[in-house]
């Protein structure tokens, strides 16, 4: 397993937000964390990430305990981000973002002709301050960078919101290749239908707690479990 989450409990000040919450994710997976809102997607991220510490479990990364790492250690071990609110630098230039993202880690940097043969639109954009970038131009920048940083694992949380169909596709191909390459993906979704097209594996948060988790196909071709656990 790249990824092992062994049931962490995780608070914001004494309110707690995950409950023995426990995932993995192999080599090349795509993982899928679905659930309402508030279940605890995004505070899994989180919580993987150093940025709010669980107060209980472990969490191992590419064989390391990371449980106690400082965020950008952890970073430099091979874990991308891809924000839900995207965090691209808006007095920056493009070119500038993506320049101080790259890193050297123990697995495959992209290159940047490797990123503007998937975000074509990337290499007109790069000497524009990120202020003036539209949604779908801060996800490519947001994803751009994750790639260039080197990862063995990429968080995704929410990576379709708000963008069109013709860039969700990219973001899709994205994964996908990273998939091809041994990169493995979490992806934490609203939408579980897209999710659900591309996840090997479903983690299933609710109100803190996994309710439940199992092969993607499983919910791809049972729409009664997929109404019962995600309403949709
Ligand atoms: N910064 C914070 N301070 C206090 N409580 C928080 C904070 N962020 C999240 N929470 C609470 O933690 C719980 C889990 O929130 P989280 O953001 O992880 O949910 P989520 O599954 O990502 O939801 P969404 O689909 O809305 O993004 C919620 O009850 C939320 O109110
Ligand atoms: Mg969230």
């Amino acid at each position: 397993m790249i990824l092992e989450v062994a049931g962490i409990d995780t608070y914001y000040g004494e309110t707690q937000a995950l409950f023995g919450v426990s995932l993995t994710v192999a080599p090349g997976e795509v993982v899928a964390l679905l659930g309402p809102n508030g279940a605890g997607k995004t505070t899994t991220i989180r919580s993987v990430l150093g940025l709010t510490r669980p107060r209980r479990g472990q969490i191992r990364f590419d064989g390391r305990d990371i449980s106690e790492a400082p965020t950008h250690e952890i970073a430099r071990a091979g874990i991308g981000w891809v924000p839900d609110d995207r965090r691209i630098c808006p007095t920056l230039t493009v070119a500038r973002n993506l320049a101080i993202a790259m890193k050297r880690t123990r697995f495959r940097s992209w290159t940047m002709k490797e990123v503007f043969e998937i975000f074509t639109a990337l290499e007109y954009l790069m000497a524009r301050d990120a202020e003036n970038l539209s949604g779908g131009e801060m996800q490519m920048v947001a994803i751009a960078r994750s790639l260039l940083g080197a990862p063995g694992l990429v968080l995704f949380d929410e990576p379709s919101q708000g963008l069109a169909p013709m860039i969700v596709d990219k973001v899709l191909a994205t994964i996908a290749r990273l998939k091809a390459e041994g990169v493995a993906s979490l992806i934490v979704e609203q939408n579980a239908e897209t999710a659900l097209g591309i996840a090997d594996r479903v983690y299933v948060l609710d109100l803190g707690r996994t309710a439940w988790s199992g092969p993607a196909a499983a919910l791809r071709d049972d729409p009664a479990l997929r109404w019962r656990l995600l309403g949709a």
